[in-house]
């Protein structure tokens, strides 16, 4: 916290994050010209290679607040550097993929190309030593990495991301294979999409398949920096107004309280006996409220449903509710 000065708070393998000397809310992302494959393994420096990445990532996390999705950009500074919030990084990387390509083929003998029916989103560990395994949203709460709600709110974020981009890219003819994502929690324990959204952290191919990403530095297959230029040449040139919001659904599930009469539930309970069903102890009538949004979800608008439910949806003195994204 000192004056203009600037601490290196962590040193990543292409980027770095400084303290802000403008304020303790906030940080610095540095974008290098390093570029690494293999957790390091393989490495090189590019010029103009970092400016890129944090050109497309300024691009798409604008974009993507711009349609509701909260991260934790601020603002651009003078150099390949963005000023973001300070946020605690969830220790688990989130991957979407549209088409099949990378760890999911070699995990599964699963053929690259193959479309998938619906995006499949992934959790993995961030752990170098462990070599970043693939972790079960079980595991994961068990771990403590996140709540369960929080992995469902991760889950959403992160499909209403795919959507956008996918579509953006659509426009511009080119395909979003899969990315990456990761997660800061704000003091307030509010979650944001942090970090990168480049040709480092997504793989998209143009018309011809060809890749407009990191594979070609990992398979050693093109240049890297004239990549990243066409990618954000395209990505600039995307008109981001004529993408369609996505419907987004919210079930609010109202449940009466354990110990409180529910007489709809004994009710069914008797009918279900005489009609032969054996073993039936309780049923319990609740209500679903499915509401249709034409924005993501988002830490301001959970805490308005929150309100919300305890004033309309739910009579807190009777009934529990719980809500499913
Ligand atoms: P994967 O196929 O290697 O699991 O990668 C899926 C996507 O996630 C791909 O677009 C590259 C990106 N990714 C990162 O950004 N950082 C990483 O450490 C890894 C493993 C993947
Ligand atoms: N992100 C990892 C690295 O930079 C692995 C990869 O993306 O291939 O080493």
């Amino acid at each position: 916290m000192t004056g203009e000065h600037s601490d290196l708070i962590r040193e990543g393998k292409v980027k770095r994050v400084l303290s802000d000397p403008a304020s303790p809310d906030t940080i610095i992302i540095e974008f290098t010209d390093a570029v690494t494959a293999g957790d390091g393994a393989k490495r090189a420096e590019m010029l103009g290679k970092g400016k890129l990445a944090c050109e497309t990532s300024l691009l798409l996390l604008r974009y993507l607040q711009q349609r509701g999705i909260a991260t934790h950009l601020v603002e651009k500074l003078d150099g390949p550097r963005l000023r973001c919030r300070r946020v605690e990084i969830l220790p688990v990387e989130v991957v979407c993929r549209n088409i099949a390509a990378g760890s999911v083929c070699r995990r599964y003998g699963i053929e690259q190309g193959t479309v998938f029916k619906r995006p499949v989103v992934e959790f993995f560990l961030k752990d170098d030593a462990l070599g970043d395994p693939l972790v079960t949203p079980e595991v994961a709460v068990q771990m403590g990495l996140a709540t369960e709600d929080e992995l469902a709110f991760i889950r959403s974020v992160t499909l209403s991301v795919n959507y956008y981009v996918r579509e953006l890219m659509r426009q511009v003819k080119l395909t979003l294979v899969d990315f990456k994502l990761e997660f800061g929690r704000t003091p307030e324990g509010e979650l944001l999409v942090a970090d990168e959204i480049s040709g480092d952290t997504m793989r998209v191919w143009d018309e011809t398949s060809t890749s407009l990403d990191k594979d070609l530095f990992r398979k050693s297959t093109g240049d890297l920096v004239s990549a990243y230029v066409e990618l954000l040449e395209r990505l600039v040139s995307a008109d981001t107004k004529a993408v369609g919001p996505r419907t987004e659904r919210i079930v609010v599930e109202v449940m009466p309280k354990r110990g409180v009469k529910n007489p709809p539930g004994e009710v069914t309970m008797k009918a279900l006996r005489r009609l032969g069903m054996k073993g039936v102890q309780d049923v319990r009538v609740g209500k679903l409220f499915v509401i249709s949004l034409d924005r993501p979800v988002s830490p301001a608008l959970m805490r308005e449903l929150e309100a919300m439910n305890l004033k309309l949806l739910s009579n807190p003195v009777a009934e529990t509710h719980h809500v499913r994204l």
